[in-house]
């Protein structure tokens, strides 16, 4: 029987996933299909339950996206540390009857700025917006690539303080509200991962924080030029990236996860990408 994968959200029509699964299984031979799956509206626990049917009937893994992330986590046997931080999946792999959960986004996020877009963390100085879902996850594999500093900031202000504080003992990291960025100077690199994109809104950053010859980078993808990135350009930045990258590298790092196996994502990244103008 040919092993069976799928992605599970809703809505989840627009999703990618199942033609980047697609791609790797043929460049890497395995024998597997990958489908979508649109997840109940209602009830709430609607959603354990489409799980567990999906692994009853012999799926050995799962992709989660929202609104269903936290819920994945939370029913999970056993959960990674970051998954555990981040207090959301986006990953699922049933095995020995056990559902073993992951957060891949953070580490794809991280891969794609290092080894996609050749910008090394390490003793940079590194601002994250956002202190949400998108944030957290990304949060100890930033950490564990020893950036000087990590600044994260929030509208919500006591929040980024209460993550910081969380992973206070893991490297440099502090919080700040948007009105303290103005003192802070430029940043080697400036991640939005805050939700603001998806309804074209734009955090309210000061043109300040970003430096030329830095990096500025939106989680959210197929937007084209966000104002946030778009910000950054009038800045002057000229390294500007969209969230492609990471959405390869964390489905890459599912892939190997579930299968042993590493698929290259270069060819897949280029396919997907679609011009900031
Ligand atoms: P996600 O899973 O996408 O991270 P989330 O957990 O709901 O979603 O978190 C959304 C994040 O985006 C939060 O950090 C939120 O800031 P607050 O905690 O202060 O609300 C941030 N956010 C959303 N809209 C924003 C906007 N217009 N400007 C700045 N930050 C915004």
């Amino acid at each position: 029987m040919t092993d069976r994968y799928a992605v599970i959200g809703n809505p989840i029509g627009h999703t990618k996933s199942p033609l980047i699964h697609g791609l790797f299984a043929a460049t890497t031979q395995q024998d597997m299909e990958y489908t979508a799956i649109e997840g109940p509206t209602a009830p709430a626990d609607g959603f354990a339950s489409t799980v567990k049917a999906f692994a009853a009937a012999g799926g050995l893994g799962l992709n989660v996206t929202a609104p269903f992330k936290l819920q994945a986590c939370a029913l999970a046997d056993e959960r990674s540390e970051r998954a555990e931080l981040a207090g959301a999946a986006n990953a699922l792999k049933f095995e020995g009857g056990r559902t073993l959960a992951e957060n891949f986004d953070g580490i794809g996020l991280l891969r794609d700025i290092e080894a996609n877009l050749g910008l090394p963390l390490a003793g940079r100085r590194v601002l994250m917006l956002g202190a949400g879902g998108a944030a957290r996850g990304a949060l100890l594999p930033f950490l564990a690539a020893g950036p000087s500093e990590l600044v994260l900031a929030n509208r919500d202000l006591a929040k980024a303080q209460e993550l910081a504080a969380q992973v206070a003992g893991r490297g440099p990291v502090t919080a700040c509200g948007y009105a303290g960025l103005a003192e802070l100077g430029g940043f080697d690199l400036v991640v939005n991962a805050t939700s603001a994109s998806l309804t074209g809104a734009l955090p309210p950053v000061p043109p300040s924080v970003f430096s030329p010859q830095g990096m500025a980078y939106e989680l959210a993808y197929g937007k084209g030029l966000t104002p946030f990135l778009r910000l950054a350009r009038d800045a002057g930045v000229q390294r500007v990236a969209d969230g492609v990258g990471m959405l390869v590298e964390q489905a890459a790092e599912a892939f190997a996860w579930w299968r042993g196996v590493r698929p290259q994502t270069q060819e897949v990244i280029a396919r997907l990408t679609v011009p900031l103008a």
